[in-house]
């Protein structure tokens, strides 16, 4: 008999192209832990509505997020690669949670107040909600591993406390999860405002990293990167934000210490930072983009993937929530 993994679930809203924060912050850890772990990857279509989407471009984001996790080397076999919306337990779980989650706790979550800043028109309940979404996504399937960038951590906290809540209530009924941030790069930062955290909504196109950008765009955004006014190549995140932003994409892509880098790089200026951290990021991402553009002609094998995973998903998604079901007291279907 096969022993039983410990399991992960992560999942990043397919909103449009993924971002090189979504890479250092989530992608590259699955890729790193899928061999020691169980793991679900969703794309997380549900969230993304919480933000209006256009319906055709919103189908073909599905895709084009699928085809990422696999380029980046997600293996769809051994885990589980599916669409959210493709598992309906995810929003009976939700539902319930709702009933155990308090106006409060929700309204301090620094997403809620940040999207809802961005979208004053369209602050709509699920935005609100959302954390409640996401807590029935990780407590579905017994979820012990969570991993994610360092600006989800408060939700991951909120699904843990729902879980205590409950199982003080009913008895073990969910696993506790706890969060993952890689050691480097939990929060890589806008390249023109690095106080803020690189995103992929942001409306100055030069701040992000796109994983799809051609090389010339990377190479611009960086040589147009903010920096400081001083000359000095060093680590340090308050002082320095620009630059150790920098140096720990360049970590990251090239897999040396940002030491190993402040040492090389000693007396060059910011213009060669900035040229090695774009060349480097380029040649990383090549091989991937490669991948990716294969994948994504393939429908067929993208849909089987697709097909695949929500099976197992809905498999996997019953044992608890029917336990959850029955320590409330509903009456089973018959
Ligand atoms: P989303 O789609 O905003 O982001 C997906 C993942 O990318 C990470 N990330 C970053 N990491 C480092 N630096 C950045 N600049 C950066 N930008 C994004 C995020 O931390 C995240 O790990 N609510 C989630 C999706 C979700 C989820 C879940 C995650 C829904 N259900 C269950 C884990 C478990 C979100 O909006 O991620």
């Amino acid at each position: 008999m096969t022993e039983k993994k410990p399991i992960i679930f992560s999942g990043i809203q397919p909103s449009g192209n993924l971002t090189l924060g979504n890479y250092v912050g989530a992608l590259k850890n699955w890729v790193s832990l899928q061999d020691k772990y169980d793991c679900l990857f969703s794309l997380v279509d549900l969230h993304t509505i919480t933000v209006r989407q256009d319906p055709k471009s919103f189908r073909s984001n599905c895709y084009d997020a699928l085809a990422i996790y696999l380029a980046v080397g997600i293996d769809p076999i051994r885990h589980n690669v599916f669409l959210q919306s493709h598992v309906p337990a995810h929003t009976q779980l939700a539902w319930i949670l709702n009933c155990y989650s308090y106006m409060g706790e929700l309204s301090r979550m620094t997403q809620f107040k940040d999207k809802s800043k961005k979208n004053e028109t369209n602050i709509n309940v699920g935005l609100f909600s959302y954390p409640i979404l996401m807590a029935a996504d990780i407590l579905l399937y017994g979820t012990n591993l969570v991993p994610v960038g360092a600006d989800q951590k408060q939700h991951v906290e909120i699904a843990r406390d729902l879980a205590l809540r409950f199982n003080n209530i009913y008895g073990q009924v969910f696993a506790i999860p706890e969060v993952y941030h890689p050691p480097l790069g939990a929060r890589l930062m806008s390249l023109q405002e690095p106080t803020k955290k690189m995103s992929k909504s942001d409306d100055n196109s030069s701040a992000t990293i796109f994983l799809l950008d051609k090389p010339e765009d990377i190479l611009n955004k960086f040589k147009r990167a903010v920096t400081d006014s001083d000359t000095e190549i060093c680590f340090d995140i308050k002082n320095k934000p620009g630059v150790s932003n920098l140096l720990t994409i360049l970590a990251v892509v090239t897999d040396r210490s940002v030491e190993e880098w402040t040492t090389q790089l000693q007396g060059s200026g910011y213009g060669k930072l900035k040229t090695a951290t774009a060349e480097n990021l380029i040649e990383f991402l090549r091989p991937m983009q490669k991948r990716y553009y294969q994948l994504r002609k393939d429908q067929e094998y993208l849909d089987s993937v697709l097909k695949q995973g929500a099976a197992r998903a809905v498999d996997a998604s019953q044992e608890i929530l029917k336990k959850v079901y029955d320590v409330l007291g509903f009456i089973p279907t018959f």
